[in-house]
């Protein structure tokens, strides 16, 4: 795995893209766990990898400017390639996300822009989407708006709940986030100008996995 493009991953909860984010470093390597939540179950990942972790909770700072404050520096003073938001469920404020501007990415239970912000499989079933599914995106100041970078899809089936096309969707999750976050560290994917780029190796892959690119 290399030892240049590091990473910092966000989660608050239980980290199951965290775990497929750790199991598929190739061209990467996760410097660090960072969470909101002292309870969060993906935190046990760090242990069983040897990944430091470190939680801002809220109780430890007088006010959310504070605390934001406090992880801006701290993660600043890492200098991560990439910040990954992995589960991580807090709006970040406008001045993190401009600190780390184009070095933050977030994966999304949705064909984005369909379905930004929560609850997204009931909604896929409500609205009667044919075709739902997940997006890693480049982080801006709006609710899931910012560049998307990877899609990947599956059918919805008359059957489906909403319980069933969440574990469809996860499986998706799991392989295209490290896939993607692998070809940012390896150069084939970057944003250039506010509009992502890709190499021709990265669209390559991309087609023989069935994951769509923009
Ligand atoms: C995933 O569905 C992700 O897309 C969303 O939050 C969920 C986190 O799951 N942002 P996990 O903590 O990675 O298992």
């Amino acid at each position: 795995m290399s030892r240049d493009f590091t990473i910092i991953v966000f989660i608050s909860g239980r980290g199951s893209n965290l775990g497929s984010l750790i199991r598929n470093q190739a061209n990467y390597r996760i410097i660090e766990i960072i969470s909101d939540q002292a309870e969060a179950p993906g935190l046990a990942l760090g242990a069983e990898f040897d990944i430091p972790t470190k939680v801002f909770p809220a109780t430890g700072f007088s006010t959310s400017k504070a605390r934001y404050a406090a992880m801006k520096e701290h993660c600043a003073s890492r200098s991560p390639s990439l910040i990954c938001l992995a589960g991580f469920m807090r709006i970040i404020p406008a001045d993190f996300i401009e600190a780390f501007n184009g070095r933050l990415v977030n994966i999304h239970p949705s064909l984005l822009p369909l379905h930004p912000g929560l609850n997204t499989h009931e909604r896929a079933l409500a609205a009667g989407d044919s075709e739902h599914g997940c997006t890693v995106h480049f982080v801006d100041t709006g609710v899931d708006t910012g560049a998307r970078i990877s899609q990947a899809g599956c059918a919805v089936e008359t059957s489906d709940t909403p319980d069933s096309l969440a574990g469809k969707v996860l499986a998706l999750e799991h392989k295209l986030y490290p896939w993607t976050v692998n070809q940012i560290a390896a150069g084939n994917i970057a944003l250039s100008g506010g509009k992502v780029i890709y190499s021709d190796d990265a669209r390559f892959s991309a087609a023989s996995l069935g994951f769509k690119l923009f």
